[in-house]
């Protein structure tokens, strides 16, 4: 008999999006190209990089477990206090931890459908219901349908802002509206992993100066290229933080990391690069959709979701087999989409010549 439970393995384990290496390895490619996790093509900042290597001298201490130089900076950046600050090793362990302090068995949680597919595990570990609501037909949250949704028993809705997978925006009127129906019974999530490549409006921080019922998750790992060292942050009301700090294990962030985070927030420099290298490439790959017909969704993220007009599968493979990765949108729930990250411009040349011809195969 097994003692493990039945609900954490109905789990789908999470699919990331091929590493190179793995790539190379099975295809026996010497150049990969990764447009597949929403990863920063610039790199980390050269100055978090130096940060890392002085911090790695002091790798045999134990990080400051109330990284407190972090949330200071990012309280001072949102005009807020430190005690509304949430650090979490990547924001991944931050939805984690917001499931585990806020659900118990039979809660509810509303989501978008299709959306990013973490939430999900933060209700399937607290044998939580996950109420699924379809994106409208823009590919945007249906925030009048979700609100339609929430319940008495409802305690998380999950709103991304922009949106993983499609890359779209909710409105600040249609979310001012949206959570002015959210009873004080439900705790509203606005994750803006993708916030910096703004603007964006509405903007999560004002909801928690304003002393609403809102949750704002933001990451290290996209704009300011970390992915790899795992740092994701928030702000809440300091009953949320604190609920958090008595739930996460003590030394999640590492010491690294926090030297990272620390630094990576005042290269404004890399920050703005990043940005104008997003904004040109997102340009750019809608331009090369457009040539072959497809329709890229206007995205304001680090990403963009193509719509092929048939199944996208056969597109993905033929473009792996180029070395060139980017996601296939069956699993993410838009099996005629592809979902591509921005690249270098090196990069898109690579997926340029790549799409080419995967579709005069795929036909
Ligand atoms: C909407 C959204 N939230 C959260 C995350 C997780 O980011 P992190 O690397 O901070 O865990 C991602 C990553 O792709 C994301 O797209």
């Amino acid at each position: 008999m097994s003692t493990l439970r039945a609900n954490v393995l109905r789990m789908q384990p999470y699919v990331p999006g091929k590493p190179i290496e793995e790539v190379q390895r099975e295809l026996g490619l010497s150049s990969v190209v990764k447009l597949a996790s929403n990863e920063n093509p610039l790199g980390p900042s050269p100055k978090a990089v130096a940060a890392v290597q002085e911090a790695a001298k002091r790798m045999h201490v134990y990080p400051d477990a109330s990284g407190h130089a972090v949330k200071q900076k990012l309280a001072e950046k949102a005009g807020l206090d430190k005690c509304q600050v949430l650090l979490g090793n990547g924001s991944d362990e931050l939805i984690h931890l917001l499931g585990l302090i806020h659900l118990e068995k039979g809660d509810e949680m509303v989501v978008a459908d299709p959306t990013f597919v973490r939430y999900e595990a933060a209700a399937h570990l607290a044998e939580a219901t996950l109420v699924k609501v379809p994106l409208d037909h823009s590919l945007t949250h249906d925030l009048v349908a979700m609100a339609d949704a929430v319940t008495p028993r409802t305690k998380l809705v999950f709103v991304a802002n922009p949106h993983n997978p499609t890359g779209t925006v909710v409105s600040k009127e249609a979310f001012d509206a949206f959570l002015d129906r959210i009873p004080e019974t439900a705790t509203v999530v606005l994750d803006e992993a993708y916030f910096e490549y703004g603007p964006q409006s509405p903007d999560g921080v004002e909801y928690v100066k304003a002393g609403r019922n809102v949750v704002v998750l933001r990451t290290f790992s996209k704009a300011y290229g970390l992915a790899g060292i795992r740092v994701g942050y928030g702000f809440a009301d300091a009953s949320v933080v604190d609920a958090v700090d008595r739930a996460r294990e003590p030394f999640d962030v590492n010491a690294l990391a926090q030297a990272a985070a620390v630094t990576a927030l005042d290269d404004t420099e890399h920050l703005d690069r990043s940005r104008q290298v997003n904004t040109s490439g997102l340009a750019r790959i809608t331009r090369i959709m457009a040539c072959h017909g497809f329709t890229a969704v206007p995205s304001f993220a680090n990403f963009i979701c193509v719509d092929i007009g048939r199944p996208a599968q056969p597109v993905f493979e033929a473009l792996l087999r180029q070395g060139v990765v980017v996601r296939a949108g069956g699993p993410l729930g838009l099996p005629n989409y592809l979902r591509i990250s921005v690249g270098t411009d090196a990069e898109i040349d690579r997926l340029e010549e790549a799409l080419a011809s995967a579709v005069s195969v795929t036909v």
